[in-house]
């Protein structure tokens, strides 16, 4: 039993020399920000949540992570238990948090209470023509060029020194559930995609990714859901409009079955946009899966690491030719099997 239950994610937290410039790339990157009278910017997306992303002045860098409790009183609660105090959030939309440190050092926020305001419009999704079914009749498709449509922030991913250490600390105190844990080889855990236990109530497949792979440790990146696919698309082509660097995509991931599109800010801290990704509830368990089931798509452009569009470390090449080589003898035992979350 965890000491509470986190709802969702609320924020991501990054250090920038220049606000003006991060501020540029967030309005091409979809999110409605201001510079506040803190001197600090804060980004939003239309879900009424007073900002999901967080930049102040200072050498760059990822800051923060920031969750959701579902009320001041699993703050308290939790505060308690690790000895820690609730303090009065100075920010858009006030509210509570306390502030903890995970294994690795990084500063969580934990967050309740802030004001919400009414949800934004966001594009409709049109009406599809597949060969099968005929939904959109004597209606043409015409779309808006521009920013994709941000609604909120769904997950972020960390790389971290012991991934069975962090698991556990995040696990003990906010409730995550497995849904994928990723095996370099039977028994040798190097991540999982961990949901929120929200009971009943459906909730993405993953709000935290811990991966423990070779590469320097600390924030890989942070996602954001937009409108629809048609939205990303769009997105996509303004963002590239604007020679914003691109980092993958857009395909479509195999564990959680987002359609992605990766993008860097910057000072190099990537973003993601997804649309149509899996939902669970807590019932519907936990599972394995493999470094390949990680980085394959269903469609689209392959990762950067396995396609050589990004030139990796040696570390980070004899990590996965090693890997490459215990796959193969892992499928050659077996196949998938079902974990406890
Ligand atoms: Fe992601």
């Amino acid at each position: 039993m965890s000491v509470i239950k986190i709802e969702d994610i609320a924020h991501v937290r990054f250090a920038a020399p220049d606000l003006a410039k991060m501020q540029s790339f967030l309005t091409d990157f979809g999110l409605q920000s201001d510079i506040n009278e803190d001197g600090r910017l804060y980004a939003r997306g239309s879900d009424g949540i007073p900002f999901n992303h967080v930049t102040e002045t200072g050498d760059p860098g990822f800051v923060a992570l920031g969750l959701r409790a579902e009320s001041v009183e699993d703050l308290e609660k939790l505060a308690q238990a690790e000895n820690a105090a609730v303090e009065s959030l100075d920010a858009p939309g006030g509210g509570k948090v306390v502030r903890l440190r995970d294994p690795d050092g990084f500063l969580v926020e934990i967050v309740a209470g802030q004001g919400k305001s009414a949800n934004g419009q966001l594009p409709a999704d049109a009406s599809r023509n597949s060969a099968e079914s005929k939904d959109r009749l004597r209606q043409a498709v015409r779309l808006e060029p521009g920013p994709s449509h941000v609604q909120r922030l769904g997950h972020c991913v960390l790389n971290v020194s012991d991934f069975r250490a962090s698991e556990r600390w995040y696990k003990e105190r906010f409730g995550f559930i497995t849904s994928d844990e990723i095996e370099a080889r039977a028994g040798t855990a190097i991540g999982a995609f961990m949901r929120c236990d929200r009971g009943d109530e459906p909730t993405d497949h993953h709000t935290l990714f811990l991966a423990q792979l070779p590469q320097k440790r600390g924030f890989m990146h942070a996602a954001f859901e937009v409108a629809n696919m048609d939205d990303l698309m769009l997105g996509h082509q303004h963002l590239k409009s604007r020679k914003h660097h691109a980092s993958w995509g857009v395909g479509r991931h195999v564990l959680g079955s987002q359609i992605f599109d990766y993008w860097t800010d910057p000072w190099g801290h990537e973003l993601e946009h997804w649309t149509d990704g899996d939902l669970f509830t807590a019932a519907d368990g936990s599972n394995m899966a493999t470094a390949s089931d990680l980085l394959a798509v269903q469609w689209g452009m392959p990762s950067p690491i396995l396609s050589g569009k990004l030139a990796p470390s040696p570390e980070t090449l004899g990590f996965f030719m090693a890997m490459h080589a215990r796959l193969k003898a892992f499928f050659g035992r077996g196949s998938r099997k079902s974990v406890e979350g």
